[in-house]
C-alpha cells in the first residue's frame, strides 16, 4: 500500500521482515522462550557487528547502564559525570546506586561532552564518566580516556543511540571500556524491548551475566545467589528477533544513511542548521534526523505548525538537569549548562526510519518550510 498525500509520516519505524518473523516464530513452536540458544546466538552476533570480544545482552538500554555502575563500583556519595543533552537513563543509572549526577557542557556542533567541561567536572568523589554518543556521533573518545586513566575514573559509554558508528576507523564497543546498546523500536535495531552491554573484559562479562540473572553464580542452582542481582534478562522471543534484525544491520544502516541524505540535500535553503557531517575520525550512525532552528524561533509553533500538516516532531532532546524530579532532587536549574540549554531549547527531530519514503521526506522539508515561513 502506498501513503497517501494526507497519511500522517510518524516518528519512527521498525522494519521488521519475513525473516524476523519466521526467527520468533520459531523460538515460540520451540517452547524455550528464555534462557534458550536465542540469547547466546544473539550476543555472538552483536559481539561480532561491534568488535567487542563479549556480549551481555540485557532486557533494556537503561538495565544495561545500571549493570555499569555496579561494575563500576559506582556507590552513595559517589559523582557519576555524563551529558545533559542525553536520553535520562544516562544520569539515572548513577542515581539506582545512591550515586550523584554530574552534567559536563557539550559542544554545540557534535552536541556530545566537551572533553575540557568534563575534565573541569571532576572531584575528588567523582567515580565514573558515562559518555554519551547522542543521535549515533561519537564523542571524543581518545581524549575522554585519557580524562579517565589520569583521574582513575571508570569509562562507560552510552553508545544507545550509536549500533554501527565508528571512532577513528574502528566501530564503537571495540574501543575495550564497557558499551550499552539499545533496542527499542525507534533505534537502529529493535528487540521490543531490549539492551545489551559488550565489553573486552572477560572478568566483566561473567560479572554482568550474573548481575543481569539474580545475582547467579556459574556454579549455582538455579535457587543459589552469590550476590544482589537483577531480572534484567532478554527473553529469548526478543533475543531471536534481535538475530533477524543484526543480520540485516548493514542495509538498515546503508538505508538510514540514505534517508539523511536525502535530507540534508532537501534542506539546502532551509533556514535550520542540518545535522553535523562526518569526518576522518567520526562515522555518524544514524539514529534520528535533528534539526536546529535559528535562535529566536518559536520551537513549538513550528511543532504545531507541522502536525497540522500530518508531519510528526520531538522537541529532541530536553535537558536532563531541568527535569522536575532532577531540579526537586538536586537543586539544579537553568544557567547550569548554556550550551546544553541552547542546544535543548532550538533542537528538534523530524521523522526518520530506513524505509521513509522519497515522497514523505519531500512533505516534510516542505511543511518545515511553511512552518518556518
Ligand atoms: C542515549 C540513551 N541512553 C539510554 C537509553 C535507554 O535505553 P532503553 O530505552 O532501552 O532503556 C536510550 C534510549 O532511548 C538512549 O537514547
Amino acid at each position: 500500500m502506498t501513503a497517501s498525500a494526507t497519511d500522517r509520516i510518524n516518528l519512527s519505524a521498525p522494519w521488521i521482515d519475513e525473516r524476523d518473523e519466521e526467527l520468533v516464530l520459531e523460538v515460540l513452536r520451540s517452547g524455550w522462550l528464555s534462557l534458550g540458544p536465542a540469547g547466546p546466538r544473539f550476543e555472538a552476533l552483536l559481539a561480532d557487528a561491534v568488535g567487542a570480544p563479549y556480549a551481555a545482552a540485557v532486557s533494556s538500554g537503561t538495565a544495561g547502564l545500571h549493570l555499569c555502575m555496579r561494575l563500576a563500583g559506582v556507590g552513595p556519595g559517589d559523582e557519576v559525570i555524563t551529558s545533559s543533552y542525553s536520553f535520562v537513563a544516562s544520569a539515572n543509572c548513577a542515581i539506582y546506586e545512591g550515586a550523584t549526577p554530574v552534567f559536563a557542557d557539550i559542544d554545540p556542533l557534535t552536541y556530545n561532552l566537551d572533553p575540557a567541561a568534563v575534565e573541569a567536572a571532576i572531584t575528588p568523589r567523582t567515580k565514573a564518566l558515562v559518555a554519551v554518543d547522542i543521535f549515533g556521533y561519537p564523542a571524543e573518545y581518545d581524549e575522554l580516556i585519557a580524562i579517565c586513566e589520569r583521574h582513575g575514573l571508570a569509562l562507560i559509554e552510552d553508545s544507545c543511540e550509536a549500533l554501527g558508528a565508528q571512532y577513528k576507523g574502528r566501530p564503537l564497543g571495540s574501543h575495550g571500556h564497557p558499551a550499552v546498546w539499545a533496542f527499542y523500536p525507534n533505534k537502529q535495531m529493535t528487540t521490543g524491548e531490549g539492551g545489551a552491554v559488550t565489553t573486552a573484559s572477560e572478568e566483566q562479562h561473567e560479572l554482568l551475566v550474573s548481575l543481569r540473572n539474580q545475582g547467579r553464580l556459574e556454579t549455582s542452582s538455579w535457587l543459589q545467589h552469590g550476590r544482589l542481582g537483577y531480572n534484567y534478562r532478554l527473553d529469548d522471543i526478543s533475543a531471536a528477533l534481535g538475530i533477524g534484525q543484526v543480520e540485516k544491520l548493514d542495509r538498515i544502516l546503508e538505508a538510514r544513511g540514505q534517508v539523511a541524505q536525502r535530507y540534508n540535500e532537501l534542506l539546502v535553503g532551509v533556514d535550520v542548521e542540518p545535522p553535523l557531517a562526518d569526518d576522518a575520525d567520526h562515522v555518524r550512525s544514524w539514529f534520528v534526523y535533528v534539526v536546529k532552528l535559528p535562535a529566536g524561533v518559536d520551537r513549538d509553533g513550528v511543532m504545531a505548525r507541522l502536525s497540522d500538516q500530518g508531519v510528526a516532531s520531538a522537541p529532541y532532546l530536553p535537558s536532563i538537569h531541568l527535569q522536575s524530579y532532577m531540579r526537586e532532587r538536586f537543586g539544579f536549574s537553568e544557567g547550569m549548562l548554556p550550551v546544553s540549554e541552547d542546544c535543548s531549547a532550538r533542537t528538534m527531530a523530524l521523522p526518520f526510519h530506513a524505509r521513509l519514503e522519497p515522497s514523505d521526506q519531500e512533505r516534510v522539508v516542505d511543511a518545515l518550510r511553511n512552518a518556518l515561513a
